[in-house]
């Protein structure tokens, strides 16, 4: 079988904290996106620039990836809600790089407003296989999702 690959982007480390659970328990790969230029300013600042991004579908400008994506049939794609949809990082990710034939496995952090954020994916990623998904609740920076659903899911994987 062939390894998964993670990809994933973290703004305040929710999600990446789900990567570390993720890399304890299967062998994959991992590739966090990065905007070329980085948010700035209070968190209030980042959520009302997230506000204009998600409204316009603004992709920034991400990272170069060095993984070579065709290495892999499995991604299992990392992103907080932001604005009830997915960040524009994996925006940029997605329109980027050619993901057809692909199985997606989207795992989502959000403060309890998760909104079409997987729908959202499967809209874009047209031509990927979308399933197997997760959605994780965070209250600030406290897992709220219990361990055991997020096992269960790992083990489903
Ligand atoms: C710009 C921005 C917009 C957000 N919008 C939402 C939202 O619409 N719904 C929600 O439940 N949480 C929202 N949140 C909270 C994050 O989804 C949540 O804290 C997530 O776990 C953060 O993940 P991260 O630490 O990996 O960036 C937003 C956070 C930011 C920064």
């Amino acid at each position: 079988m062939k390894k998964k690959l993670i990809v994933y982007y973290s703004y305040t480390d929710n999600t990446k904290k789900i990567v570390d659970i993720l890399k304890d328990k299967l062998d994959v790969d991992i590739v966090r996106l990065e905007t070329v230029k980085p948010y700035s300013g209070s968190y209030d600042d980042v959520v009302e620039q997230g506000k204009k991004e998600t409204d316009s579908g603004y992709m920034p400008e991400i990272k170069e990836i060095e993984t070579d994506l065709n290495d892999y049939n499995e991604i299992l794609l990392g992103s907080p809600v932001w604005w009830y949809t997915f960040a524009p990082a994996v925006r940029t990710f997605l329109s980027k790089y050619d993901l057809s034939g692909k199985i997606i496995i989207p795992f989502i952090t959000n403060g309890g407003w998760i909104g079409s954020t997987v729908n959202d994916i499967k809209n874009m990623a047209k031509n990927s296989e979308v399933k197997n998904e997760i959605n994780i609740k965070f209250n600030g920076s406290n897992l709220e999702t219990s361990m055991n659903e997020i096992n269960s899911w790992i083990n489903r994987l």
